[in-house]
């Protein structure tokens, strides 16, 4: 998949990767959870593993929040979400990304909120989702590559963190960054010239919104690594790019930060990139879209379907 670049010096071959239908494979999965051997000996690195994971034993899944459960929404086959992503840092292939996350560490991991805020703190997962009460939500996902799934995701909203934090007067954005370690990422040395690490951006009162997620998990269970754990945002009515993944600085900003996608091209990648069925890509439409296990072909519906929550923050609805 090449579909997001465009300037011809950050160009690579065109090779949109079909989705392969792929099983979620279980044993990998319980690997990064720490849960990885069988027998005794396994048992015991796996409880070791444990001590040091990420999550709280018990945590997953957590309930469904009825308010994100429509009953029209089907959601999309696990196999085939958690193995067709997007994460450059890896890889620009979709269906290679879970290959190449093993040696990415995600324990110990500490997010660092700050900036323009009276009360930064640094916390790891655990302790997020313990001050935090973790729900499921369904959202649909819409790439800008004009793909989409529907999702049950696990997060809490990210208005409760900035609540906590005290952003000051003058904070007008929030600023997001992916971790970079080069030694466990593939990717960061194969496109070189890209502005890393991955950065992404919100105003603040699109951060404030209660969609805005702040995401750990997805189909009842600890994000898989190629889906950005331990903790990623989801932000469903703007395109996926937007949804950053493996997070470890959130900074309240005065002025609008520069992104990773934006500096590459803010032609096809603008900072605010809300879901719009009647503005095509320079370089495609956006009028429909592919469901990812299915393959149907469906509209595209205005700020993917949140209108009725997110219209008012551009003047509209
Ligand atoms: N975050 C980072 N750090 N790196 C990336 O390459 N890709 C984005 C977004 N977040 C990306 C990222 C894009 S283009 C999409 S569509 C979604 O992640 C894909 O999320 P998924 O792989 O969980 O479906």
């Amino acid at each position: 998949m090449a579909n997001l670049i465009t300037p011809p010096r950050w160009r690579l071959a065109e090779q949109d990767v079909t989705p392969e239908s792929v099983f979620w494979n279980r044993r990998e999965f319980l690997r990064q959870l720490g849960f990885a051997g069988v027998g005794l000996a396994g048992l015991a690195g796996g409880a070791r593993a444990l001590a040091q994971a990420p999550h709280a034993p018990g945590a997953y899944p957590a309930a469904r929040n009825a308010q994100f459960n429509d009953a029209k929404l089907r959601l999309s086959d696990a196999d085939t979400v958690v193995h067709y992503n997007n994460f450059y840092e890896f890889t620009t292939r979709k269906d290679q990304v879970h290959r190449l996350v093993d040696k990415f560490q995600i324990t110990p991991w500490q997010v660092e909120i700050g900036g323009l805020c009276e009360k930064p703190f640094k916390a790891d997962v655990r302790e997020l989702s313990a001050e935090f009460p973790l729900e499921e939500r369904v959202y649909r996902f819409r790439c800008v590559e004009a793909w989409s799934m529907i999702v049950p995701w696990t997060g809490f909203p990210l208005a409760k963190l900035l609540a906590k934090v005290q952003p000051k007067a003058e904070a007008k954005f929030v600023k997001f960054v992916t971790a970079e370690k080069r030694d466990q990422m593939p990717g960061l040395a194969r496109l070189r010239e890209y502005p890393w690490p991955y950065t992404e951006g919100l105003r603040l009162d699109e951060a404030m919104n209660d969609l805005t997620l702040v995401t750990t998990g997805v189909y009842g269970k600890p994000l898989p690594k190629q889906m950005g754990a331990p903790v990623r945002l989801v932000v469903p009515w703007k395109y996926g790019y937007k949804s950053i993944k493996s997070v470890v600085k959130i900074e309240l900003t005065a002025t609008q930060p520069a992104t990773l996608w934006e500096t590459l091209s803010a032609e096809e990648y603008p900072f605010e990139s809300n879901v719009d069925p009647r503005v095509p890509h320079p370089r495609w439409s956006q009028a429909t879209e592919r469901l990812v296990d299915t393959g149907d072909r469906v509209p595209t519906l205005p700020y993917n379907g949140y209108g009725d929550l997110v219209a008012k923050l551009y003047g509209k609805g």
